[in-house]
């Protein structure tokens, strides 16, 4: 192994989890579980990736039991014996395959097209009704409404680790449930759920905290979150470090083990002030560990991707020299991953010639 990608290929442990090494696959959502069933197709995917190198698995979006929380049944669920048996089955081919994984769960919110999902008569929810800033289609959530996503949530995590995850991530990112509460612009409330930055992070907390009464103390809790929402790819939920420091800290008090930090480019400073990116900033204010994310061998971001465009490769010299450093700890990759499952083998036998570019193809058949 050449020395300057050791630092992508030391172990890592913190509580249950012990990983081979940083790499981590992002949340990939791909929609080839019909009747939100996870198949044995499903389970060859992950354990392709883990047996290419990949230190530690994030599935795709899998959401939690409320009838409400998907937007298609082809997204597999985290709930009923079926689908979790299914899962059963994809945890057992990586763990085969010496690998680790997680699931990410999630609650899509007002993202969801209620006459295109399941149960098209039940109308979506979010914390004051709106799709997208200004634009209210239903009724802002009710106290049971609440709830039943903090409960499915934790019913969830349970779920988890009793079929044999290894942890869990929280999809408190891109404009979806958790993250319309955390949003000022999609959060008008003004009862213990809406207002100061603490109040809009009040759902966060109580998941956060429920899931960690129904798992035991060492089973990790990761929490991605992103400036960015699908609604407004320019929109910040923290503009200072200090606003950063007001909204990261009671999640971090409430037991979360890691933070999934969800950027477009990692090599981006996030504030003026010191070249750290998003994970940097966060590892700084929390003391956790955190994950960096976001055009990790390519050129090009993912949104263009969505356009069907393709990215060359790019070297990840300077990921390496921040991790050296210490700015994080771990690197998630998603389209790099996609296009190649034995990306991370690749990368440790020093292989760049051997990896290809990435296709929008790869997006099409997200195999
Ligand atoms: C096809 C596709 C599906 C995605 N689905 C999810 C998802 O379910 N949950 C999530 O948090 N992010 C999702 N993302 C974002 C990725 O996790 C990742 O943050 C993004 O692709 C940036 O990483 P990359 O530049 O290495 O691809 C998705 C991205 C792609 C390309």
């Amino acid at each position: 192994m050449s020395k300057s990608i050791e630092a992508l290929f030391r172990s890592f442990s913190l509580k249950d989890l012990s990983l081979a090494n940083r790499i981590v696959m992002a949340p990939m959502t791909r929609q080839f579980s019909p009747g939100g069933v996870p198949t044995a197709e499903v389970a060859d995917y992950y354990r392709r990736r883990a047996e290419g190198g990949t230190g530690l698995i994030i599935t795709e979006g899998t959401t939690i039991n409320d009838p409400v929380a998907t937007m298609s049944e082809r997204i597999p669920q985290f709930h009923g014996e079926t689908a979790l048996a299914g899962w059963q089955n994809v945890v057992k081919a990586v763990h085969g395959a010496g690998g680790k994984i997680m699931p990410q769960l999630w609650h899509v919110g007002m993202a969801r097209v209620a006459a295109k999902a399941p149960f098209p008569e039940l109308p979506s929810v979010g914390p004051s009704g709106l799709v997208a800033p200004g634009k209210q289609i239903a009724e802002p959530m009710t106290a049971a409404q609440i709830e039943t996503v903090i409960s499915g949530f934790a019913s969830a995590a349970a779920d988890a680790q009793r079929v044999g995850f290894d942890g869990i991530e929280i999809h408190g990112a891109h404009g979806y449930l958790i993250d319309q509460f955390f949003w000022s612009a999609t959060n008008l409330r003004t009862d213990e759920w809406g207002g100061t930055m603490a109040k809009r992070g009040h759902l966060a907390v109580e998941i956060i905290k429920r899931i960690r009464a129904a798992t035991t103390p060492d089973f990790p809790i990761i929490f991605r979150f992103s400036q960015w929402k699908q609604q407004d790819y320019s929109a910040r939920l923290a503009e200072t470090p200090q606003l950063l420091e007001a909204f990261l800290t009671p999640l971090s008090e409430a037991g979360v083990d890691i933070f999934h930090c969800s950027t477009r480019r990692y090599w981006e400073s996030e504030f003026a002030d010191n070249g750290l990116n998003l994970a940097g900033w966060t590892k700084k204010i929390t003391g956790k560990p955190t994950i960096t994310v976001g055009s990790v061998g390519l050129n090009e971001d993912f949104f263009t991707a969505f356009a069907g465009k393709g990215s060359s490769t790019r070297s990840i010299d300077d990921l390496i020299e921040r991790m050296d450093k210490g700015e994080f700890d771990l690197v998630a990759v998603g389209r790099a991953l996609l296009q190649d499952p034995i990306w991370a083998n690749k990368i440790r036998n020093s292989k760049l010639e051997e990896i290809e570019q990435f296709s929008g193809e790869a997006l099409a058949t997200l195999s």
